[in-house]
């Protein structure tokens, strides 16, 4: 008698649920109300501290995109609550260590609501990879960028790019580098911005002008076009700028049609590493 009741109020909340256009969800009213408040706050932890990476809609952008139906490095919540609590070494993304665990389960829920099909996805998907890896041939990427081994390492390694990346960085890194300077791709401290340009003077007035490789307080290694790396104790130097408005790289606004960079785009986004996990 009682479990009819409550079957028939159930039924009742379920026609309502319907009524107000929230889709049949099987969860007696408490349930709906918590999922939907836990859902909430997930949502704004992710706005507070993933975001700015991974696009408000998880789109991408300096960090990969989560709006995906399967994410490689957290296939299940367990290892989205881990990647979150020790971040990823070698990479932009550090911990987050100041959220409690409960705050971590509900960002995880968020993400995994994020709708898989997001405008990033589809901005990656409009090129054509195999045209676009035609691109980056004929415009000479490969003078500084590896992949797979093939190329040269002036600039960063593209073999995982798509892994690391969303559409909408890697489309601000070709068309305009200085803005998407890579932080953390090395082993220094995460906020550390990689190829960073210097320009150093030195007591006699000469001038160097290369890539920053490391930093500390007292010293700077510069490497400079010729490939010759040169260490300079600071407080020697006459000065020392950071040209964060410029680039080893030029841009290519110009020199790409639309259907080029698109295409160049969804080559790049197909660099995930994961065709190298299998021979290891
Ligand atoms: C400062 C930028 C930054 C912030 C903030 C950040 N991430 Fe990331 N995240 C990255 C980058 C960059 C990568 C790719 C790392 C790599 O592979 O080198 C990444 C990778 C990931 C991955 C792995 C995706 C895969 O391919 O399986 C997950 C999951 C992830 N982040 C979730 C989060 C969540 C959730 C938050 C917020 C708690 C967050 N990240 C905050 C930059 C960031
Ligand atoms: C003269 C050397 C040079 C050439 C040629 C060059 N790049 Fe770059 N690229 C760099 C450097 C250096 C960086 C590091 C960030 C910066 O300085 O903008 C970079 C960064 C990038 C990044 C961001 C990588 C990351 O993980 O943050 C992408 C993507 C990229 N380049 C793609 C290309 C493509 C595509 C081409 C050809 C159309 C190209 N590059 C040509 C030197 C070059």
């Amino acid at each position: 008698m009682r479990r009819q009741r409550s079957a028939a109020r159930s039924s009742a909340l379920h026609a309502a649920l319907l009524f107000f256009g929230l889709h049949a969800a099987p969860l007696p009213a408490q349930d709906v109300v918590s999922h939907e408040a836990e859902l909430e706050s997930g949502r704004s932890h992710y706005i507070a501290n993933c975001a700015r990476c991974h696009g408000v809609n998880g789109g991408g952008g300096e960090g990969p995109p989560l709006a995906r139906s399967t994410l490689p490095r957290a296939p299940d919540d367990a290892a989205l609550v881990r990647i979150m609590r020790t971040g990823i070494s070698g990479s932009a993304m550090g911990s987050t260590w100041w959220l409690s665990r409960e705050s971590l389960e509900q960002i995880a829920l968020f993400v995994r609501s994020l709708a898989p099909a997001s405008a990033d996805e589809a901005e990656t998907l409009r090129g054509d990879p195999s045209r676009g890896r035609t691109v980056f041939e004929a415009e000479g990427c490969d003078r500084c960028h590896t992949v797979r081994g093939f190329g040269t390492g002036r600039g960063p390694d593209l073999t995982t790019v798509g892994s690391r990346r969303g559409a909408s960085y890697l489309r601000e890194a070709i068309v305009d580098p200085p803005a998407a300077l890579p932080r953390g791709l090395t082993a220094m401290p995460s906020d550390f911005v990689d190829y960073l340009v210097v320009r150093a003077v030195d007591r006699d007035g000469r001038a160097v002008r290369g890539v920053r490789l490391n930093e500390d307080t007292y010293t700077i290694q510069i490497k400079d076009a010729r490939g010759v790396i040169r260490t300079f104790y600071k407080p020697d130097l006459q000065s020392l700028d950071r040209e964060f408005d410029r680039s080893l790289m030029q841009s290519y606004a110009d020199r790409l049609s639309e259907e080029d960079l698109d295409d160049l785009i969804a080559y790049l986004a197909t660099l995930t590493g994961s065709e190298l996990r299998g021979i290891s």
